[in-house]
């Protein structure tokens, strides 16, 4: 069960809050153990409001990833921050983002900045189609681009309208592709895609090359866009697109999370091809143009490349991945972990509706490892050897619940 102050908080909440809570950090949606608020966090490690302390697996569902209150990039923040922050004009700290980033990002350009994922996913959409002048966009089915109308997945609220212009293909199944695009024809305006499958509740798919070719070159031909969604796995996998190593370059791609460490902001990136479309639209916001996370974003796009982040990130996954597939081998449990170790996700196999998951991850809690049982997981470069040996003891000590709970 939640501690003291955080029952008490969710009970305010409940009065004030629609819901007590929304969104992807309503606790309703974990074990009952899982708090609901927190109090801070710092480097790997994160604090209730009861004072209890996790290794942190979720890094707020990726926008950490070189930890909690990294100095440098909270440096570069208050430092911005003296200076001025949401002021009648933009600070030159935008030019100083929007060329690191064309430096950093092969298929870049230029640079438009937001504040959520769903706003880059949303204007790529709208950039697209003022390019083009059609109206389509190819999604994969079960893909996550954000809580607008257009792509929220719970269906309150959402017209037909807000969905007509969209069509279905399955991730990794080109053909079904190749059909979405024939029925979308003439007006087909872009295809949207994740860098690898890592819609919630489901074992992660990692892409295929062929078929990410395979949507590069149908862009091609249709003179569609193709779109990446960058969002989640942006900045955690490589310093570049996540599909630089893939060897396909999108002509737009979305992006937010870890670009500025925790700090608010979201990133479109284009190739020239599309600037003028990217020209055409009005996009903006009240806070669209703050400064200090785009401080934050430098420094944290310096620090990525300094201290060698994705590499240590890569690392540190692995060896946890190499410990919890030892573990379930001890435990004699079926499981699949899937993902890049970045990146990972853990099911057990036969386990429709997520109970033994639930089970797993409650127990984790305890042992003192925040993780998810239905989302994937994120390493922060952060992470210690000390970190990386809690969660890991954590984590047999959730694999005996599990045992246990099965009965044997
Ligand atoms: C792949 C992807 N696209 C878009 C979004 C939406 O981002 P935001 O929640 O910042 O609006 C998310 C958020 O989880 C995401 O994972």
């Amino acid at each position: 069960m939640a501690g003291p102050v955080d029952r008490a908080l969710r009970e305010r909440a409940s009065a004030v809050i629609p819901g007590g809570m929304y969104g992807h950090q309503s606790a309703s949606l974990l074990p009952p153990d899982y708090p609901q608020f927190m109090r801070g966090g710092r480097g790997a490690r994160v604090w209730d409001v009861d004072g209890r302390e996790y290794v942190d697996l979720m890094c707020s569902y990726g926008p950490v990833v070189l930890g909690h209150q990294h100095p440098a990039v909270e440096a570069a923040a208050a430092e911005q921050a003296r200076l001025g922050d949401c002021m009648n004009s933009p600070g030159p700290v935008m030019v100083d983002l929007a060329e690191l980033l064309v430096q950093t990002v092969r298929h870049a350009d230029w640079a438009i900045f937001a504040k959520n994922g769903t706003d880059a996913t949303t204007m790529c959409c709208t950039i697209a189609r003022a390019q083009t002048g059609r109206g389509k966009v190819l999604v994969a089915t079960g893909a996550y681009h954000g809580a607008a109308p257009w792509c929220t997945p719970r269906p309150a609220g959402v017209t037909p309208q807000d969905r007509a212009n969209l069509g279905y293909y399955t991730f990794n199944d080109l053909a079904s592709v190749h059909q979405a695009a024939a029925e979308a024809a003439p007006d087909l305006a872009a295809i949207m895609v994740s860098p690898f499958k890592h819609d919630a509740g489901y074992d992660q798919e990692l892409v295929d090359p062929a078929f990410a070719r395979g949507l590069r070159a149908l862009c091609d031909a249709t003179g569609a866009a193709l779109i990446l969604d960058d969002v989640r796995a942006g900045f955690r996998l490589h310093l570049g697109s996540s599909w630089e190593p893939v060897g396909v370059d999108p002509d737009l791609s979305a992006w937010s999370k870890a670009i500025a460490n925790g700090h608010p902001l979201a990133a479109v990136l284009g190739h020239d091809a599309f600037r003028t479309g990217a020209q055409q639209v009005f996009v903006t916001g009240s806070f669209w143009f703050s400064a200090v996370p785009m401080a934050a974003a430098v420094a944290t796009i310096g620090a990525l490349r300094d201290e060698g982040a994705i590499e240590a990130m890569h690392q540190l996954g692995a060896q946890l991945r190499d410990g919890i597939l030892a573990q379930a081998r001890s435990w004699d449990l079926a499981v699949n972990y899937t993902g890049p170790p970045a990146m990972p996700y853990l099911t057990f196999v036969g386990d429709q509706d997520h109970e033994l998951a639930g089970v797993f991850a409650a127990q984790a809690l305890r042992g003192g490892a925040y993780l998810h049982p239905r989302h994937n997981w994120f390493v922060s470069a952060a992470m210690t050897g000390d970190d990386l040996a809690l969660a890991l003891e954590a984590t047999d000590q959730a694999f005996a619940a599990v045992r246990k709970h099965l009965g044997q």
